[in-house]
């Protein structure tokens, strides 16, 4: 028996973000969470379930270099992926997984969360499971790379959460086209990340900032909704920085701290702010690392993009506008 399925997911951006992990088994965090989906940072995954295999095979390709093999922590989190679709579908057939990234391995963004939603769309197609929106949502989060549920619908999307696993899922708040706001990636590091995110998430509580945080996630997510509604980008920018800080501000002072920042990261902070100075509305946020997503009006797209890249600091961009949510390709 041989069943499969290929499926695109985009990377996202969020605005007010996902920090710290309530049920580590179910992934269900503390906070919503909102953001963009990446038109220009996309996986493509095809699944296999094949029943003359003896285990599962897992290859990753990224832009510009062949395809490899994995092993480890990524291959094992593929697995217990696959355990759950297989489990859902009643198969026992193992499968041979082959994802492509169009955009580098050190580019530092979330590949995970594009990975995640391919992968989890591609197996549940593969196995014969018929899930909705909603479900691919649920079962997504559950693969422990919690942003990639908000990679499943489309454009601007609201991670939703009642603190319950059938409660904490992704709804789209707008399409791709209702707003033409770009998300350039400033690449000012490119080393592997000596903190995961899941460590991170674990730790969450250890820091004093956090509850100032649970309490101030709220009113940002009221702000950011109608700054979408509204095509407002001078509102979105100022949540989207506040957000961005509070997050570091919580890692910088769990136990153990991290600081993801680097030199290049203030520089391009710093530039921003000496921008606006001269009325180019162009506002920063960070994930988990140093590199900066700089977010701009679709206008002043090419300006930014080239003040960025003349920054010594800043080893290359990638330019996103918002993207469609994750789906299926025809197999024809
Ligand atoms: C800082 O656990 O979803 O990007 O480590 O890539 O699997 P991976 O990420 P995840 O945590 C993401 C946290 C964040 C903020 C966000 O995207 O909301």
């Amino acid at each position: 028996m041989k069943q499969t399925a290929t499926a695109v997911a985009p990377s996202n951006i969020a605005f007010v973000k996902y920090w710290g992990v309530r049920d580590a088994a179910l992934t269900l965090p503390y906070n919503e969470s909102i953001s963009m989906n990446l038109d220009a940072c996309s996986t493509t995954t095809t699944v296999t379930f094949d029943s003359s295999l003896d285990t599962d095979e897992v290859a990753i390709q990224w832009y510009g270099q062949p395809a490899r093999p994995t092993a480890g922590r990524p291959f094992e989190r593929v697995v217990a992926q696959l355990d759950r679709v297989r489990i859902r579908a009643g198969i026992e057939a193992r499968a041979s997984v082959v994802s492509a990234n169009n955009f580098p391995a050190d580019a530092g963004i979330a590949s995970s969360a594009a990975g995640f939603a391919a992968l989890t769309i591609a197996a549940a197609s593969a196995a014969g499971l018929q899930l909705n929106e909603r479900d691919l949502s649920i079962l997504t989060r559950q693969s422990g790379s919690g942003s990639a549920c908000r990679s499943i619908p489309d454009g601007f999307v609201h991670w939703l959460n009642d603190g319950t696993d059938a409660g904490s899922y992704a709804v789209s708040v707008a399409p791709a086209d209702h707003w033409s706001v770009v998300d350039i990636v400033a690449v000012v590091d490119t080393s592997i990340k000596r903190v995961t995110s899941a460590d991170n998430h674990g730790r969450v509580t250890s820091s004093p900032y956090f509850a100032v945080r649970l309490q101030e996630v709220p009113g940002r997510i009221e702000q950011t909704l109608h700054a979408i509604r509204d095509h407002d980008l001078g509102a979105l920018g100022v949540v989207c920085e506040a957000d961005a800080v509070s997050l570091h501000v919580v890692a910088m002072t769990a136990i153990p701290p991290t600081f993801y920042w680097n030199s290049g990261t203030m520089a391009v902070v710093h530039a921003l702010h000496r921008w606006r100075d001269q009325g180019l509305m162009a506002y920063f946020t960070m994930d988990a690392g140093a590199n900066v997503h700089v977010i701009c009006s679709d206008a002043d797209k090419t300006e930014v993009d080239q003040r960025l890249r003349e920054l010594p600091e800043v080893q290359w961009t990638i330019v996103n506008g918002p993207a469609r949510g994750a789906y299926l390709v025809d197999p024809t």
